[in-house]
């Protein structure tokens, strides 16, 4: 079982070299410790996590709740990616302080500027609750009892264990609900915002390098965690002090070299790495190319406007960035899974896992898993199929059947809860709705729903099509929607809003955006939801069988791949390679060529050169931006950002040879912040080491 990559995740950590993997700190000891000071580590696993003491641990957050950071000085600096900060960047931003296209610096502590809504999470204590959390569940026969059981039990659970008030208990899974661990957490919610690089060094090469090694971004902004007077969380107040962290991490000015051990830890989100062959086959088959096609359309068409029109340039660069972001990961993904042949080598795997059923006299309890798993699978690819159309035509990039959406809920609220309810929801959407207004364009829309229904009425599987879409002309419906519904703009909202329940309900049923919403969403929550739902369910509590069944028979050895040629390194060179004076993607700030020319490096080259970013075989997703990397004896090296294309397969299937994370060196960090920045003021908080330097001295002494 110690061999086993991890499911679900939600605080672990992927080590450099081998088969990928992700474990769970406080596990490190009985499962990884012998492994990991093979590869080259010279710490402890306590020196990582330590209930007790301070650790590793206690130095890496997780950062507004989807990327991580790390604590780089005494006083609560953390560094985490540019990504990660973009929407507090871009929130201090005007056309006067355009910190997205200049960047921005506190020079002093008093500049820093708060962020309102952005939380800071540590970890304090992780600890299995698995025999509490299953407890009154063996009785139970029926999958939704156990789950509703298990889920009461989390609730209780979570409100009884022992955690200071200014603490949480989040319980969650892992091994598909064959195990479940206590995380007890402390989030602060006094985070300013230090530092940040113009956007021409932060996302260098944007889209169009997004997911691609070789890769020059030096993707990294600097945050700093404020307390109160006792060092707790405290709500944004002038009097509060910055954060004295338990630990905070070194920093090594040495850099990494071809197969130096290194640890990456974080957050990461799901992955799904226990899926049997025919799930991976439907979704290289079919989810993947039909997500993508209906993304390939929607980019085009926004591309289109925003090349020519700066304004809708300006209205859609985020929402295009985000759709484009998960676009060519499912492409990438999808090549990669064919290159390394996952579906073959899946189905060799459980050849072998059918015969170890039976040498092990387990027919009874796991015979049938995998048969079970194909017929289900069958059964639902057409669900699934029709729910992936659903989400990415209506829910995701038809903007005015999204909204429409939202307003089919509220309508669906009513008649549910009532007017109090519907009042209630009604006044929570409204502000989220005018700022959506404010970056929408309905021309764009319009020729974004022409195509994508189109795509729906010939693509999704026909038996779940509306009446009104059977045999549609997607021109006609197009100009007939957009001449006619409210919805294409925020005064018609409101219009359709205003007044008391069933004035608005009225309204809404007289539009006919909302009908056409209201045909589509019904028939889709009628007719597939509750079946995929339904098969879904099955699906889930196989796969913890399945789970269960792989870490009782599993006893493989790991066969360790060969480490060559695993990490590259990029340097300020590739960057001049490739910049384009005034493009948008590839421009290079002046300051920044200046330094190139003269070679001022400072203390942070590499034989006369600026290492920029480096590639490693720690194995990662989303949620690790922002994760650092460390080296062998707890120094950061790197900071965690990216997958190489084809290696993002690694959320469903690991292959050594493809996948590799991406990092910025942390030497052009420093080198930003230092000579780009001069920011001396935060050069002087951190903790810079010579390790390697430090180790040949003592070598040499010894001799
Ligand atoms: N691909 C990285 C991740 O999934 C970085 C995304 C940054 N956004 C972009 N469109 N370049 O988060
Ligand atoms: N870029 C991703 C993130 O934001 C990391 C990845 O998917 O490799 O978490």
């Amino acid at each position: 079982m110690k061999f086993l990559k991890l499911f679900l995740v939600l605080f672990v950590i992927q080590m450099q070299a081998q088969q990928g993997g992700m474990w769970i700190p406080s596990l490190l000891k009985g499962m990884n410790e012998t492994e990991m000071k093979n590869l080259g580590m010279k710490m402890s696993v306590k020196d990582i996590y330590d209930v007790n003491q301070s650790s590793i641990e206690d130095a890496v957050p997780h950062f507004n709740g989807g990327c991580t950071a790390e604590v780089i000085s005494p006083k609560g600096l953390i560094l985490t990616n540019h990504h990660c900060g973009f929407s507090q960047i871009q929130s201090h931003s005007t056309v006067d302080h355009d910190y997205l296209t200049d960047g921005f610096w506190a020079y002093k502590m008093e500049d820093e500027l708060p962020n309102e809504g952005l939380t800071v999470t540590f970890m304090v204590k992780i600890e299995d609750v698995t025999t509490s959390i299953l407890e009154g569940t063996a009785s139970l026969s029926s999958e939704a009892e156990k789950q509703k059981k298990i889920q009461e039990n989390i609730t209780a659970l979570s409100n009884l264990l022992p955690k200071e008030n200014w603490q949480e208990n989040k319980i969650r899974t892992f091994y598909e609900g064959n195990q479940y661990m206590l995380f007890v957490t402390e989030t602060f919610t006094d985070v300013r915002l230090v530092g940040a690089p113009p956007t021409a060094i932060g996302k260098f090469g944007s889209d169009t390098d997004n997911w691609v090694w070789p890769r020059h971004t030096g993707d990294f902004s600097l945050f700093r965690i404020y307390a109160d007077k006792n060092n707790r969380p405290a709500a944004y107040s002038k009097d509060n002090v910055p954060y004295t962290p338990k630990h905070f991490l070194p920093i090594s000015l040495d850099g990494v070299a071809e197969d130096d051990f290194t640890l990456v830890f974080g957050y990461p989100g799901k992955t799904n790495e226990y899926l049997p062959a025919v799930a991976i086959e439907q979704i290289i088959t079919e989810l993947n190319p039909a997500k993508i096609e209906v993304r390939d359309k929607a980019l085009k068409i926004a591309d289109n406007f925003m090349r020519k029109d700066n304004a809708i340039k300006i209205q859609y660069a985020s929402k295009y960035a985000s759709t484009a972001n998960y676009w060519k990961k499912w492409i990438g993904e999808t090549q990669g899974l064919k290159k390394s042949n996952a579906v073959t080598v899946k189905r060799e795997s459980e050849k072998t896992f059918q015969q170890k059923i039976t040498k092990a006299g387990k027919e009874k309890e796991y015979g049938t898993v995998l048969a079970d798993f194909d017929k289900n699978y069958t059964e639902i690819a057409p669900y699934a199929l029709a729910r992936d159309y659903f989400t990415e035509v209506v829910l995701r990039n038809t903007e005015l059947l999204s909204t429409g959406y939202k307003l089919y809920q509220l309508e669906q609220v009513y008649k549910a809860k009532g007017e109090q309810s519907f009042t209630d929801r009604k006044n929570n959407l409204i502000p989220g709705l005018a700022n959506f207004y404010k970056n929408f364009n309905s021309t764009v829309d319009e020729k974004v729903f022409e195509q994508l229904i189109e795509l729906y009425a010939t693509k999704s599987p026909k038996q779940f099509l509306p009446q009104s879409l059977v045999n549609v002309n997607a021109g006609n419906l197009a100009s007939e929607i957009y001449t006619k519904s409210k919805l294409q703009n925020y005064a018609g909202l409101i219009e359709l809003l205003s007044g008391d329940a069933g004035t608005v309900l009225t309204n809404l049923n007289n539009d006919p955006g909302f009908l056409l919403v209201k045909e589509i969403a019904d028939k889709y929550a009628k007719e597939v939801a509750p079946k995929y739902d339904e098969i879904n369910v099955k699906i889930t509590a196989l796969q913890r069988t399945y789970m269960k069944a792989l870490l009782e028979l599993n006893t493989d050895s790991r066969i360790f791949p060969d480490a060559n040629s695993t990490l590259r390194i990029t340097y300020l060179e590739g960057v001049m390679e490739k910049y384009i004076p005034g493009d948008y993607e590839f421009d290079v700030p002046e300051k920044l060529v200046n330094l190139y020319n003269t070679k001022d490096y400072g203390p942070y080259s590499e034989n006369g050169k600026m290492p920029v970013c480096f590639i490693g075989t720690n194995h990662t997703t989303g949620g690790n931006s922002g994760s650092p990397a460390i080296d062998d004896s707890g120094n950061l090296v790197g900071l965690n950002f990216d997958r190489v294309w084809e290696g993002t397969m690694s959320d469903l299937y690991y292959d050594p040879s493809i996948c590799r994370n991406i990092m910025v060196d942390i030497r052009y960090v420093l080198f930003i912040i230092d000579k780009y920045a001069g920011a001396k003021n935060l050069i002087t908080e951190l903790k810079l080491v010579h390790p390697k330097k430090t180790n040949s001295l003592k070598k040499k002494n010894l001799k």
